[in-house]
Formats: structure tokens, C-alpha cells, sequence
């Protein structure tokens, strides 16, 4: 490369780093400032005459895709849009699948891939982090980057796998640059992290660390609160709810594994 285009180049990417970009998600560059084009009203293909004796692919060839959801046109509307959208799930596939044609919240643009959940839904112990990270992103499952991997051990201090619990985000979509989500991506996600609990049915809900207490709990201070249980509404049922310090933080501040392992202990022993 000429001396001076290879300059601009590192130039740019050394800005880019700095705006928080560390992954290329496509090989061509896209605009995510403009108007987002208006949603397709897809057309209803001509139905076949229906017969009772046609073979079930053919009567069943003619009903077009579900459309994706519009882009709602304020932060309210998606708000709006998301709670009705997380209260027709009747099963957590199908809460999958409406979060994966939901317009409404800004970062699945930016992100990879939807990271709905891992584990085993319906298990007692249920587990709700923050968003995910680039490993998360990369391979759609939360909590599989190092501060996943210190979770799991942490799980296996108390004798549990992967799959003896559920695990999940309060935002599926993974944050630019591994920013915080903002509170709106927060109030927005709510509404089907809310729904997802209610449709796994854990015994113990645990939030982990500040931006997953502060959602669910609506309690402020994870220093103070972690390791202290309060009532949790599923929307069927009263559950209790533990928040406890991100993984992410114990590895930058290893003195606070102790009080970790408290709190495991004190987790095992509800479930008995
Ligand atoms: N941190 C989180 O809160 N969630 C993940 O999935 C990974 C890291």
C-alpha cells in the first residue's frame, strides 16, 4: 500500500477502536445513521382453492412468512411494542422467535446474532446477566467469554452444570464496544427477559450483578444488596431472587470471591 493511504488507514482504524469497534459484522459497509427503510408489506400470494384431499404441502405452500415487526417510531412505541410483543409467547421458542423479528430495540443492528439463553429451560435455579459480550455474540449463547467460564465454576463449587440451570441477558443484543445497555435498550429488552422468566418457572431467580438487580429487582447498590433475598413476581407466582457480583468483576477484583462463594452457599442451601 502507498505510504500515506496506509497512514489514513491505520488512522482510521485507531479512531474506530477508540469509537468502540472491535468487530467487522459484514464485509460491506452499511449505514446504521440513515432513515431505516420502511418495513415490506409482504404480498399475499393467490391462495390455491383449498381441497380437502390436496396433499398437505400444497395447501400449506401459500401462507407467506410471518412479516418482522415495524420499527416503532419513539422509544415508548417500542417500549409498547415489546410488551405486547413478549405477552403473546406462549412457550419460550416462541419468545425466540418474536425477539428475532423484533424491530424495536437499536442494537440488533449492530450485534451479530440474537443471544437468547443457555442451559435448561425450566430448571430451578435461573440466572439473568447483563448483555453479551463478543465471545456471546459470536457463538449466541450467553456467558461462554472468561467471565462465563468463572461462572461455571463458581456453579460447579456448588455441584451444578450448565445444564442444571438457565441462564440469560436482560438484553439479547450485544452492546457496541461492550458499552452498558442505556437504559431505554434496557426499559425496551425488559418486557421479554420479564416474559422469559415467567416461561422457564425457576424455584430461585439470581441477577447478576448491578444492571440485571437494578432491572428486576429495581433495587440500586450491589455491594449492599448482593447476597440478600427478595421477592421476585414472575407474573404467575411469587419466587425468591438473590443478586450477586458479575463474574466480570471478580476477575478484575479477585478479593471479592469470598464474598461470591457466600452467596453460592447461600443459594444451594434454598434449593435445598
Ligand atoms: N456478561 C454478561 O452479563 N452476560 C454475558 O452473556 C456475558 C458477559
Amino acid at each position: 500500500m502507498i505510504p500515506e493511504r496506509s497512514k489514513a488507514a491505520r488512522e482510521l482504524l485507531a479512531f474506530y477502536a477508540e469509537a468502540g469497534v472491535d468487530v467487522a459484522i459484514g464485509e460491506v459497509a452499511r449505514d446504521f445513521l440513515s432513515a431505516p427503510e420502511p418495513t415490506p408489506v409482504p404480498e399475499r400470494p393467490a391462495v390455491a382453492p383449498r381441497s380437502a384431499d390436496a396433499p398437505t404441502d400444497a395447501r400449506t405452500a401459500n401462507i407467506p412468512p410471518r412479516p418482522a415487526f415495524a420499527v416503532p417510531p419513539t422509544p415508548d412505541a417500542a417500549v409498547m411494542a415489546a410488551r405486547e410483543a413478549a405477552r403473546t409467547a406462549s412457550s419460550l421458542e416462541e419468545l425466540r422467535a418474536i425477539l428475532e423479528r423484533f424491530e424495536g430495540c437499536g442494537l440488533k443492528s449492530s450485534a451479530s446474532r440474537l443471544v437468547f439463553a443457555d442451559g435448561t429451560p425450566g430448571s430451578r435455579l435461573m440466572l439473568v446477566g447483563e448483555a453479551p459480550g463478543a465471545e456471546e455474540d459470536k457463538q449466541g449463547l450467553p456467558f461462554v467469554g472468561r467471565s462465563g467460564q468463572l461462572l461455571d465454576r463458581m456453579l460447579a463449587a456448588i455441584g451444578r452444570k450448565r445444564t442444571d440451570i438457565y441462564i440469560a441477558n436482560i438484553v439479547p443484543w450485544r452492546p457496541p464496544g461492550n458499552r452498558t445497555p442505556t437504559p431505554v435498550e434496557t426499559q425496551i429488552c425488559l418486557p421479554f427477559v420479564q416474559r422469559q422468566i415467567e416461561l422457564s418457572n425457576p424455584d430461585v431467580l439470581v441477577t447478576i450483578g448491578q444492571p440485571s438487580t437494578g432491572a428486576l429487582l429495581g433495587v440500586q447498590g450491589i455491594m449492599k444488596n448482593r447476597g440478600r433475598w427478595f421477592p421476585f413476581q414472575t407474573g404467575t407466582r411469587e419466587i425468591r431472587a438473590m443478586p450477586m457480583l458479575h463474574p466480570a468483576y471478580l476477575l478484575r477484583s479477585p478479593i471479592g470471591k469470598r464474598l461470591a462463594w457466600r452467596d453460592m452457599l447461600a443459594i444451594q442451601k434454598e434449593l435445598g
